[in-house]
């Protein structure tokens, strides 16, 4: 059956339409461009049915003409199609699909500038490692090849690194998963049933939400605060007033704020977690890649005394994100738990992927070593290209990770996305992070891009800023209080 949202919802979804930044433009064109703005932010479905012409006019308080005319600009551009009799739904223009994490992505165009995802092409290693995994595929090849918690050997590579980082580690406390999207969608499926309350943080990375949505948690947030990281008394207070079944956070270069949670808290977050029943996922993914120098606290395993801490995280980050090679590290019966589950969903993860993984895991301070070199080389072109030409907006230098959160100023990041998709570069804007369409002061900027395309996309994205600035706007007034 398809969706349909009422006049009074989609009225609520909009918003302030009226004053969204852009061109002076009639009514008509605001509106339809506003609607562009929440299919592209994804808090409007594709698929939804929108209302009546004459009911979205009351809701909105405009005249009929105005949303005919909106309608019909939105049918111009594909993202409404129509049919006599049944109304009008959501749609996106040719040639466009939503990828999982609700941006847009055109299939075919390779000029775009891809910043809206955050996460590096592959090292050149990774040719040598393919050729010498496929030397050793013969090994497994007079066996079916269905290995539910991972190859052994790959299994005993990733408990190695958990050893040397301080939490000793068997290879039966690993599963092998396809990537860290995977090892967090195993484990909410064991551990969250339908309703259990989930505590996040606030932002958090998009992908995790979806997943969180598919398994229809209730999910809470504590709030990382772009310039100080996490507060420890929010965190553990949200903890012990909600006493969520489980708890999912970044603690290593947070996506997309970019914080590292030190150590203190780390510990106090397991005993909270164990005095409230609370089971806390730990999203490693970027714990390779410190780019200070400095010294990383001890894993939030480590703090872990009666098996409440899942570690999950993956190769894509240091490595490739094309391997689709992630893990989660727990104790062994709950492995052999979540590895049931998972022949349920994918039965295993592909040999030669696992076998190229081994191959890459045995040159992994090499490998890893480079990749920081490179981030380190990338951040200090994004932050001074960004000191340069966006003077205006705030950030604080990650120490770690492959992304900086950037504070932009005004409430602009969904406006700023739509036009810098305009000229060629893709964003994700702040609203993406949150559940609830706030954030749209901030902007997540990965520094994965080759220096000389960084460059061109902040110089792109600077001359839209720069554009809507010119453009006729309405000054962004400090909200009232209501009383
Ligand atoms: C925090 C976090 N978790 C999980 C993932 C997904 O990683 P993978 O490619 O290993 O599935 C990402 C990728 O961006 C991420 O940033």
């Amino acid at each position: 059956m398809t969706r349909t949202v009422g006049g009074g919802q989609l009225a609520r979804l909009l918003g302030q339409w009226h004053a969204l930044p852009g061109r002076r433009s009639p009514e008509y064109a605001s509106l339809a461009g506003a609607v562009r703005g929440l299919l592209a932010d994804g808090r409007l479905p594709l698929g939804v049915r929108l209302p009546a012409e004459r009911e979205l006019a009351g809701s909105l308080g405009v005249s009929r003409t105005t949303v005919t005319a909106a309608y019909r600009s939105l049918r111009e551009t594909g993202h409404l199609t129509s049919r006599r009799g049944a109304g009008s739904w959501t749609t996106l223009p040719n040639g466009h699909r939503v990828a999982s994490s609700g941006l847009w992505t055109p299939d075919d165009d390779l000029d775009m500038l891809d910043m809206g995802v955050a996460a590096s092409s592959a090292p050149v290693d990774l040719v040598a490692a393919a050729r010498a995994a496929a030397d050793d595929l013969p090994r497994y090849l007079g066996s079916a090849g269905y290995h539910p918690a991972g190859l052994p050997e790959l299994r005993a590579a990733v408990a190695d690194r958990y050893t040397d980082r301080g939490v000793p580690t068997s290879a039966e406390q690993i599963l092998i998963t396809s990537g860290t999207q995977q090892a967090l969608d195993l484990v909410l499926r064991l551990s969250v049933p339908p309703g259990a309350g989930v505590l996040v943080e606030s932002p958090t990375y998009p992908n995790a939400l979806a997943a969180l949505s598919g398994r229809r948690a209730r999910v809470g947030t504590h709030g990382v605060d772009p310039e100080l990281g996490w507060d420890g008394e929010m965190l553990l207070g949200a903890l012990r007033q909600t006493r969520p079944r489980l708890a999912y956070v970044i603690p290593e270069f947070h996506n997309p704020t970019g914080h590292l949670m030190p150590a203190g808290l780390r510990e106090r977050l397991v005993a909270t977690a164990h005095a409230t029943g609370t089971e806390l996922i730990a999203d490693e993914s970027f714990v390779d890649l410190p780019l200070d120098g400095r010294p990383m606290p001890p894993p939030v395993a480590v703090f872990d005394r009666h098996s409440r801490v899942v570690s999950i995280g993956g190769m894509s980050k240091a490595y490739w994100g094309g391997l689709r090679i992630g893990w989660v590290r727990a104790s062994a019966p709950l492995v052999q738990r979540l590895a049931a589950v998972r022949v349920g969903v994918d039965m295993s993860s592909p040999v030669l992927e696992q076998l190229v993984a081994v191959r890459l895991l045995d040159r992994g301070s090499e490998i890893v070593a480079a990749r920081r070199a490179q981030l380190v080389d990338r951040r200090d072109v994004l932050t001074g290209t960004l000191r340069e030409l966006l003077p205006e907006w705030r950030f604080t230098v990650p120490a770690g990770g492959v992304m900086l959160w950037a504070e932009l100023d005004g409430p602009i990041s969904s406006a700023l996305a739509r036009a810098a998709e305009d000229v060629g570069v893709r964003l994700a804007p702040g609203p993406r992070f949150g559940l609830d369409g706030t954030l749209e002061r901030f902007l997540r900027l990965p520094f994965t891009l080759a220096p000389d395309d960084l460059i061109e996309a902040i110089r792109r994205i600077a001359s839209v800023r720069h554009d809507l600035d010119r453009a006729a706007r309405p000054a962004w007034r400090t909200p009232a209080v209501i009383a």
